[in-house]
């Protein structure tokens, strides 16, 4: 039977097994997925095991999106590019490291028929999906986008790699189409973002990477200010998709039972 993997830390949250398993049994695959909390330190040894067979794909979450770039033999050009991992597989005797989180994010805006190009965005946080989100905005035509972060060292490396970002002081707003929450505020019931939005008009979207709770208090905000809202379900129901497709070169149905809030 084979053997998948999500590593990641905190990882008791994550959702990724239950969907891979029903695809997996849908599929009839001999296989079965489970999730593994880790220390940086952890990382070589189970990257070995992707070597020897042991474990044959793996699901990278935070924080280790980056750290596990430099025990890698290969990488996608798109991992590449964002500087970010999150699904590993062996191939030629190599293990390879490849992002579906870039395509999983512009899936996700499709899926809602959201159209980013000439778009203005501001980008809140810069944690481990954030470069993904940044490349997929620009691919899909974004005009301007904008990034703050409580610790502004963090979103001054952005810059390093994406070069046309703009970067304002946390707790300061800009002007804009759409609004992402890609900080970790919000996953707890009571968490909210200190920003001051009430002057920012109707037609906006509101997107959070957070689909657990689905409506954070940043979601919340903007649906009572008039505006459409989204979480980062689909998102993360288009990454899982492509690298089960990576994985077993099967493309699994998302099903409006996958869809369901439990
Ligand atoms: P990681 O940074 O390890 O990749 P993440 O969950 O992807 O983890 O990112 C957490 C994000 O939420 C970061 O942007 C973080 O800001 P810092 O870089 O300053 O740590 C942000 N965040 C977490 N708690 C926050 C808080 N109380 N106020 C503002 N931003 C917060």
């Amino acid at each position: 039977m084979k053997k998948y993997l999500v590593i990641g830390n905190p990882i008791k949250h994550s959702l990724s097994p239950k969907l891979h398993n029903y695809w997996l049994k849908e599929n009839n695959i001999d296989a079965l997925y489970d999730k593994k909390e880790l220390k940086e330190n952890d990382i070589p040894e189970i990257l070995e095991q992707v070597k020897r067979d042991k474990i044959n794909g793996i699901n990278v979450t935070v924080p280790f999106k980056k750290s596990v770039i430099s025990f890698l033999d290969q990488l996608s050009p798109l991992a590449k590019e964002v500087e970010s991992v999150n699904t590993i597989f062996k191939k030629d005797n190599k293990v390879f490291g490849d992002n579906t989180d870039v395509v999983g994010f512009e899936k996700g805006l499709k899926h809602i028929n959201y159209s980013v190009k000439n778009k203005k965005i501001f980008i809140l946080g810069a944690g481990g999906v954030v470069p993904s989100i940044i490349l997929a905005l620009k691919r899909l035509g974004a005009v301007k986008i904008t990034l703050s972060n409580r610790t502004k060292e963090k979103a001054e490396d952005l810059k390093k790699i994406f070069p046309y970002l703009e970067i304002i002081n946390w707790g300061e707003n800009v002007d804009f189409d759409m609004i992402i929450n890609a900080t970790s505020l919000g996953l707890q019931k009571e968490d909210r973002i200190e920003l001051n939005l009430s002057k920012i008009g109707k037609n906006k979207l509101f997107y959070d990477v957070i689909y657990n709770p689905s409506k954070t208090n940043f979601l919340l905000k903007g649906e009572e200010l008039g505006n459409q809202i989204e979480n980062g379900k689909m998102m993360f129901i288009y990454q899982a998709q492509m690298a089960f497709k990576i994985w077993h070169n099967i493309l699994p149905k998302i099903h409006n039972k996958l869809l369901e809030n439990d």
